[in-house]
């Protein structure tokens, strides 16, 4: 496994504390070996230490997402005793002549059988650059025997995946002239999580749900991620993406495939890649006008004073860029057909939560007119991803006593009740389905395309006619009040954010 980038935020944070899950878990094969390349100047024992360094912190954390709470000595000595560093610029021809010589010494070594693993853990404008420089230097050829590899060079593609559709069109292209698509693995670690894999086997492992999920019994869907945290030390990366690009081409539309989407034939990535890539394909291309763009302003949570969004570091005191956005969708086909499907996500919300809600219609109401029941609230099925993953049922039922008066009650399953925790920071299945080439829970060039596609006409109107009215929404609160008047034009309303 060769990591670019073996210095970066993405490798120390996620990356390395995965492969040691993994190896820790004993599924790291015991002949890998893993090569850091970097501009930056140090050997492999300087490389190794910080890592060391950054994943005890890491562990330290209360808010870190991993579950182990220390190292085990014995297994980093083992991890690390096949770990190397090569230094070098990208832009350096040399270095991949370098490359492919330590690949070589390492197959020799380790019998790696001649498999590369390639993570590209670099900024985005690397992505086609280092392709070309793996495909010039022969890295990328897999020797093929009657269409089948006979060693297999895989690539490992991090996200943004472009910018718009054009950028990700063009980005695939450039791509696919060097390599095959089963070479190439394009990352969405929303995927990675194990409540979101779980879509999937709650709705076509379970004969309950399925023939209720459809436009006969389903009223509309609300997709929510939120998130407490300001735009911290990234401003650089986010002034010139927004919310819109960071999050709902990819993390928030793989939730909505999952939810949307035909039982495939087989679990095979092919059969599930093309009935996700159906959704994508029949998702309309969003109008501006069901579209609601927000920035936060300076507010308070817990009694804790925060900024807005203009007053945060290396943010442009009149950006126009959108830290919140929600959105009304509708997918074109016999199942979905006048389903809104809500999506909202932003920044600097009140709580910290990823969740997938599906409201059932009401019951019909002629034996109920001008009773409490009209009032009541409707069925609603909540799939929690983050943070206390879990599903919920909520339902009606008659409260004790001579009068006919009505409740809604929930039955709840919180995976933390029923499973062991795993240590897990979310990249440890996506890395291990590279490794045994199961290229499923990875997005294909087509289903990236159509996914911007959905979305490039908002990406349009906005840069036109930058917000001329941000901030819009408090920090701590649930975002702009045009967001609600979005579903109150169909009569609905968001769901509303828990108080913690
Ligand atoms: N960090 C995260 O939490 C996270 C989460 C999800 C996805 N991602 C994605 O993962 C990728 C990596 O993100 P990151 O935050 O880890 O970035 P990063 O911290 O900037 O790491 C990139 C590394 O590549 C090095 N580098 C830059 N230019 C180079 C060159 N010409 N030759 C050789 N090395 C070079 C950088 O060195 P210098 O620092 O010296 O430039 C740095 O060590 C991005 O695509 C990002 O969108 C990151």
């Amino acid at each position: 496994m060769v990591i670019f980038g073996a210095g970066g935020d993405l490798t120390k944070r996620l990356l390395v504390p995965a492969l040691y899950n993994l190896a820790h878990t004993g599924l790291l094969p015991d002949n890998i070996a893993i090569v850091g390349v970097d501009v930056v100047q140090q050997d492999a024992a300087a490389w190794q230490t910080s890592l060391h360094g950054m994943l005890q912190s890491f562990l330290g954390d209360p808010q870190s997402e991993s579950r182990i709470d220390r190292i085990d000595e014995s297994v980093w000595a083992k991890f690390t005793a096949r770990m190397s560093y090569v230094q070098g610029d990208f832009s350096d021809h040399g270095l991949f002549e370098l490359l492919r010589q330590h690949l070589e010494e390492l197959d020799k070594q380790h019998q790696t059988g001649g498999n590369v693993l390639f993570y590209f853990a670099v900024a985005d404008r690397f992505f086609g650059p280092l392709a070309e420089q793996l495909g010039h230097a022969g890295l990328l050829d897999e020797q093929l025997h009657d269409g089948q590899p006979q060693r297999w060079r895989r690539v490992v593609i991090e996200k943004p995946f472009g910018h718009d559709l054009e950028s990700a069109k063009a980005l695939n292209a450039r791509l696919l002239r060097i390599m095959r698509e089963e070479q190439i693995y394009r990352i969405d670690h929303f995927l990675g999580k194990e409540t979101v894999q779980n879509i999937m086997a709650f709705r076509f492992a379970n004969g309950l749900f399925e023939p209720l999920w459809n436009r006969d019994h389903i009223d509309h869907v609300q997709i929510t991620v939120a998130e407490t945290v300001g735009v911290e030390h990234r401003a650089k990366f986010y002034e010139i993406t927004g919310a819109l690009r960071d999050m709902v081409p990819n993390h928030v539309f793989q939730l909505l495939a999952m939810v949307a989407m035909e039982p495939p034939s087989g679990f095979d990535a092919h059969s599930v890649r093309n009935r996700k890539a159906d959704v994508f394909a029949a998702l309309r291309s969003v109008k501006p006008e069901d579209a609601v763009r927000g920035q936060y302003g300076p507010g308070a949570v817990h009694g804790e004073t925060l900024s807005g969004y203009h007053e945060e570091p290396g943010v442009a005191p009149d950006s126009s860029t959108e830290t919140y956005v929600a959105m009304r969708l509708s997918v074109d086909n016999w199942r979905w057909a006048g389903v809104p499907i809500y999506l909202r996500t932003g920044k600097r919300m009140t709580v910290r939560l990823t969740e997938i809600a599906i409201r059932f219609k009401r019951v019909p109401f002629a034996p109920f007119e001008d009773t409490d029941v009209e009032r009541l609230p409707p069925n609603w099925l909540v799939l929690q991803i983050q943070p206390d993953e879990g599903i919920s049922l909520q339902f009606e039922v008659k409260q004790p006593g001579p009068v006919v008066d009505l409740a809604a009650v929930q039955m709840a399953f919180r995976y933390r009740d029923w499973f062991p925790a795993e240590p897990n920071v979310g990249y440890e299945t996506l890395i291990y389905d590279v490794m045994i080439g199961d290229q499923t829970l990875f997005n294909r060039a087509d289903q990236i395309e159509e996914t911007w596609r959905a979305v490039q006409p908002i990406l349009d109107a906005w840069a036109k006619e930058p917000a001329g009215h941000f901030p819009n929404y408090f920090a701590g609160t649930d975002g702009p009040q045009a967001a609600d008047a979005l579903l109150q034009r169909d009569h609905n309303e968001w769901r509303p954010l828990p108080r913690t």
